[in-house]
């Protein structure tokens, strides 16, 4: 459940560039607005929102990322979450005689840098590391953080506009999932409604329309694979670009596997009678609330991830799952205790980045193979594939 809309007055007010900035985004969002006749889906809200080019919260120049902005992410908390994917990297890679790495959404960088210095250490670096990012402003980021902390091998970087036509090695994504749009909708008795933004006095606010026949068809369909159907007064939320998303990857992955972590769950929790208002989330200088009108462009508006749409999308697609599992036991099975040592600070670190209360149980990984025979280690101490 989103916390409660928070009280502007209670959030740390923005500075006026940024504030100007987020003005000046509105204004591109209400001219699409207009040009709509009146409303926008959610998704093409979330869309705008996030990324409109030069504008958008992952496509401008907002902190975002670690401590001194909106949210901290695994790879951001501690080098060892991205020692222990470059390790199951390596372990991918090998069982396939070599290959490269290709990075989805990459932020501030840190992640590919931490992989590449431990793959280094292990002598086991890639071919080539890819990393395809839809943010420009994110790529300066990202060379920015490749070139002081892992300058010797950042030439080995190379930036991708879009997925190479075959890919042979090991995809990875953190946090990608849950920055792409969703759309909202509302359960009624006669079927499905969709949220929609509309032009508010002080900004934007909710409307709803009848789900047009695609988007009814589409939710209609989904509602038959939950165990039941949603209640009426039901408000969630479906990403329609994560099985594209998904199959996309899939189609150019000659060898090799996918490595997806995120915060979620399988399709049943997902849509639990119980969390009958969904997972959108905005996250604004550490503080989480659940009003997507608030700033826009100065904060990240994400949901959680069906996990089962994920599964779903990747075996349809050739893919063989290797496994499902929390991030806890992820790290543990890939040697995060022992990476972290008799050291305080790590092991503060492997805490937060392993306890149930943390980010321990709410992050998940998921990986698929292909043309690989031997299990992934990440997915030996407790695979939840099941579940799914
Ligand atoms: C929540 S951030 C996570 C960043 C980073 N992986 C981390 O864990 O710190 C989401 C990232 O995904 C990128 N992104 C969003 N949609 C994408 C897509 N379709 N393809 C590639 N990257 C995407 C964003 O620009 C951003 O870099």
């Amino acid at each position: 459940m989103p916390p409660s809309i928070p009280n502007p007055a209670d959030l740390p007010l923005p500075a006026p560039d940024a504030l100007a900035h987020s003005a000046r985004l509105a204004e591109h969002i209400r001219e699409a607005i207009r040009a709509a006749g009146g409303l926008i889906p959610f998704s093409r809200y979330m869309e705008l929102v996030l990324y409109a080019p030069g504008l958008g919260y992952y496509s401008a120049g907002a902190r975002k990322f670690g401590a001194a902005g909106d949210f901290i992410t695994a790879p951001e908390l501690s080098s060892l979450f991205s020692r222990c994917i470059a390790r199951q990297c390596r372990e991918a890679l090998t069982a396939i005689g070599g290959g490269s790495i290709l990075e989805l959404g990459a932020g501030s960088g840190i992640m590919a840098a931490d992989m590449l210095l431990e793959l280094q250490a292990l002598d086991s670096l890639p071919e080539e590391y890819l990393i395809l990012e839809v943010s420009a402003d994110l790529k300066q980021r990202q060379r920015q953080t490749l070139a002081t902390k892992a300058t010797a091998l950042a030439s080995r970087v190379r930036w991708v506009d879009g997925l190479p036509d075959t890919f042979s090695g090991v995809i990875v994504g953190n946090e990608v999932l849950d920055a792409l749009p969703v759309e909202r909708f509302l359960k009624t008795h006669t079927g499905h409604e969709q949220y929609c933004v509309r032009e508010a006095a002080d900004g934007f606010d909710w409307s709803t329309r009848p789900a047009g026949e695609q988007l009814a068809a589409t939710l209609a369909a989904f509602e038959t694979t939950l165990t039941a159907p949603l209640p009426a007064g039901y408000v969630s939320e479906i990403c329609l670009g994560a099985a594209p998303l998904v199959s996309s990857l899939a189609a150019v992955l000659t060898r090799g596997a996918l490595l997806l972590m995120d915060y979620g769950y399988p399709r049943n929790a997902y849509y639990h009678p119980e969390r009958s208002m969904g997972t959108l989330m905005c996250h604004y200088r550490q503080r989480a609330h659940g009003d997507p009108f608030l700033y826009p462009g100065l904060q990240d508006i994400t949901t959680h991830v069906d996990f089962t749409a994920v599964a779903e999308a990747g075996v349809s697609s050739g893919l063989e799952l290797a496994g499902y599992t929390t991030q806890a036991h992820l790290l543990m099975a890939l040697g995060v205790a022992a990476l972290a040592g008799t050291d305080m600070r790590a092991t503060q670190q492997v805490k937060l980045l392993t306890l149930p209360e943390e980010m321990g149980e709410r992050f998940k990984a998921i990986s698929f193979t292909k043309g690989i025979d031997a299990a992934l280690s990440g997915f030996a101490l407790r695979d939840l594939s099941r579940t799914l």
